[in-house]
């Protein structure tokens, strides 16, 4: 079985998906690793000499790559990666996968992405409260048509990872 991790920036796919690793003993994956390497740049260093549409072209390959291998594993997507191309119809379409949406609220994800931004390209220039909140409450809406296409939901907020690996 492959276990695919997604959610919104900030929802804790990462983390959740190291935590579960270790309790079920699954090898842990996380894609924007993954092209972080063969890119040998970082996420932010892609968006800004290679630009988003790039971005999303080796986020895809790398997908299609990662779910062509046989063994099984823990996989945290980006928190864009389900709402783009092809992405999640060819997650749909794989047997033995399931789709796991760690869902957060508004009001969780901005606590958690206001002293985070400078790492995330996305949000990086929405220097006020107000412009990071209005993004994400837009940015959130659009995106979670995608995700509740999961087959399995879990609620983050007020939870530590070893919780949530444990539900
Ligand atoms: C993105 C989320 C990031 C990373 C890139 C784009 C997005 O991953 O893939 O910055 O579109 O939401 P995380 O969700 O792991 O931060």
């Amino acid at each position: 079985m492959k276990i695919i991790l997604l959610g919104y920036m900030g929802s804790g796919k990462t983390v959740v998906g190291r935590a579960l690793s270790g309790t079920i003993g699954l090898p842990f994956l996380d894609l924007d690793e993954q092209i972080s390497a063969k890119e040998e740049k970082s996420i932010s260093e892609i968006f800004e000499t290679k630009g988003e549409i790039y971005f999303r072209k080796r986020e895809a390959e790398v997908l299609q790559d990662l779910m062509q291998l046989p063994e099984d594993f823990i996989l945290a997507l980006g928190g864009g990666t389900p709402c783009y191309g092809d992405n999640l119809a060819l997650l749909k379409d794989q047997k033995e996968v399931i789709l796991v949406y760690l869902k957060t609220s508004l009001q969780e994800l901005l606590k958690r992405l206001s002293g985070e931004r400078e790492q995330r390209p996305l949000i990086s220039h929405l220097n006020s409260a107000e412009l990071l909140e209005d993004f994400i409450r837009k940015h959130l809406f659009e995106r979670t048509y995608y995700y509740n296409q999961s087959d399995l939901v879990i609620s983050t907020d007020g939870k530590t990872s070893e919780v949530i690996a444990g539900e």
